[in-house]
């Protein structure tokens, strides 16, 4: 009899218990409430729905009909979080700049990169992101224009010239990889990009998926990727280290490996070879896939708005008729690319390669009356002020002279790199890299979609669902008689 009553008295308690603290949590700001919305099936939620709508490509009107039935603060369910969607300017004001809003990756990614700046917090963030914005400021970047130079160039002969079809997304993706590891790891780049390509891309696909590490899953495959660059990297980084030990001094003095062991011995952060690594990780998965997304949607957007594609190629050609045929571009030319980066700026706003951000509450904030609990995750997606009228006049219109005056958009309403101290560290080395990609692409070629009515998916990158297939014509021939040789080689 006892023990029933005893049972009985303690399920009475405990229910008092969780109801006491759920109103209490729920209502710590008396005339505040959760926002409005659903949050669907537990632990399911919207994810489905959410993914689905990004690989259809129609996430911008699942945001806009959520935002229709319920405002722009609304609460969801995605990746097993409960999460408060947010729309418009202030919105985005308020996530990037909120100090009690943190910067939150995936369960996956922070699997996946480790200890990266993606997942470090506090005193290690602040060193690790100090470090990176150093590396990646303008000065700094101005020094990897050369080498950014000749591996486009080294790309295009190889992957391009001699062929009259070439599917552009996998080469923009093998470009950006060549360029970024070419900076980040100096000499060894090619051996890592030649084997491991495959493997960077296996991890970029992982980042948005259930954490279920079985080897046909998406996660595992990503996990497996990941051991495999984190070893071929771990190995540069202990021959930068025993170089570094022996002579004092470095092999390639501009890569991020010297660069962060440098940093070190000068006592400016306490970071072990290992994390070096996965911050190494980091900044390739950080670099490659969104600047290769911005070439893809570039060609594409150049191919059906001729108008812009000739400003363009008068620009270009401009640039290239005052250098002789061995120079490489520099830091100059890419200042001329004026109008070039513009339509840059449009095809980040029509497409921007990042969707959205998320962050989480780390203590009980209000919002515009809502109360949004600790814990809870907060979400922005970039499209819904990118494509919204009320800041872009005629927001589907491909129209790059909106960036002729900055001052005319409003602000936190063009967010392709985020904002405020997580904004992005590589808009300066992405402005460029498009930059010189772009130049060689359009003095030498023209091309014609495959598929006019190819669509594209979000996944998480967008991505056409055919990798953009075109047809090449060659406009100009290349620089060297290497680059013959190997038109030779390719149309032989
Ligand atoms: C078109 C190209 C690029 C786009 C659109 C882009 C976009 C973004 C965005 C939106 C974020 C912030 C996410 C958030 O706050 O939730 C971010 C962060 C980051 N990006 Fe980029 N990015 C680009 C290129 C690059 C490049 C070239 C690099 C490196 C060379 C880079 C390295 C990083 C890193 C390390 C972070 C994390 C910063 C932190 O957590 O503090 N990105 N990027």
């Amino acid at each position: 009899m006892f023990p029933m009553a005893f049972i009985m008295l303690f399920a009475a308690i405990l229910a008092l218990f969780l109801h006491l603290l759920l109103t209490k949590k729920y209502s710590s700001c008396s005339t505040c409430s959760l926002p409005p919305g659903d949050l669907g099936i537990p632990v399911i939620g919207q994810t489905f729905s959410l993914i689905h709508a990004l690989r259809s490509n129609t996430d911008d009107q699942w945001f806009r009909a959520r935002i229709k039935n319920y405002g722009p603060v609304s609460k969801m369910s995605v990746l097993g979080s409960r999460t408060v969607l947010l729309a418009g300017p202030a919105a985005n004001h308020f996530i990037f700049t909120n100090e009690s809003l943190a910067l939150t990756q995936t369960r996956a990614l922070r699997a996946l990169l480790g200890r990266s700046i993606l997942t470090l917090k506090g005193d290690e963030l602040k060193q690790v992101r100090s470090a990176l914005q150093g590396y990646l400021r303008p000065d700094m970047v101005r020094k990897y224009v050369g080498t950014m130079d000749e591996e486009v160039k080294r790309q295009i002969k190889l992957n391009w010239f001699g062929r009259d079809r070439v599917t552009v997304l996998p080469l923009a993706r093998r470009l950006t990889l060549g360029i970024i590891c070419s900076v980040v790891l100096g000499q060894e780049a090619a051996t890592i990009v030649e084997a491991h390509a495959a493997d960077f891309q296996l991890l970029g696909d992982a980042i948005l998926s259930f954490p279920v590490n079985i080897p046909f899953t998406r996660f595992g495959k990503g996990m497996r990727s990941s051991a495999k660059i984190r070893k071929a990297i771990t190995r540069i980084a202990r021959k930068r280290e025993e170089s570094l030990l022996q002579d004092g001094h470095a092999v390639s003095s501009t890569d991020f490996i010297t660069y962060m062991f440098n940093l070190h011995s000068k006592g400016a952060h306490s970071l072990t070879l290992e994390d070096i690594v996965d911050n190494v990780m980091g900044i390739i998965i950080g670099a490659h896939g969104t600047t290769s997304a911005l070439i893809t949607f570039m060609i594409r957007h150049l191919t059906i708005e001729p108008d812009v594609l000739a400003k363009i190629i008068e620009e270009q050609d401009e640039i290239a008729d005052n250098k002789g045929t061995e120079d490489v571009l520099t830091w100059e030319d890419v200042s001329r690319m004026k109008y070039t980066w513009k339509a840059a700026m449009e095809t980040l706003r029509t497409v921007p390669p990042v969707f959205g951000s998320f962050r989480t509450a780390t203590k009980d904030i209000n919002y515009q009356g809502y109360h949004i609990p600790k814990g809870w995750k907060v979400f922005a997606a970039q499209s819904i002020t990118h494509l919204d009228s009320r800041f872009f006049k005629d927001p589907t219109k491909f129209d790059p002279s909106r960036f002729e005056k900055r001052s005319s958009i409003p602000p936190y309403s063009f967010m392709p790199f985020g904002g405020g101290p997580r904004m992005c560290p590589g808009t300066e080395f992405s402005r460029v890299e498009t930059m010189v990609a772009m130049h060689y692409l359009v003095t030498q070629f023209r091309w014609k979609l495959c598929y006019h009515d190819e669509t594209y998916k979000k996944d998480p990158k967008p991505s056409p669902v055919f990798g953009l297939p075109v047809e090449l014509e060659l406009r100009r021939p290349p620089s060297t008689d290497d680059a013959w040789n190997a038109l030779y080689v390719h149309s032989g």
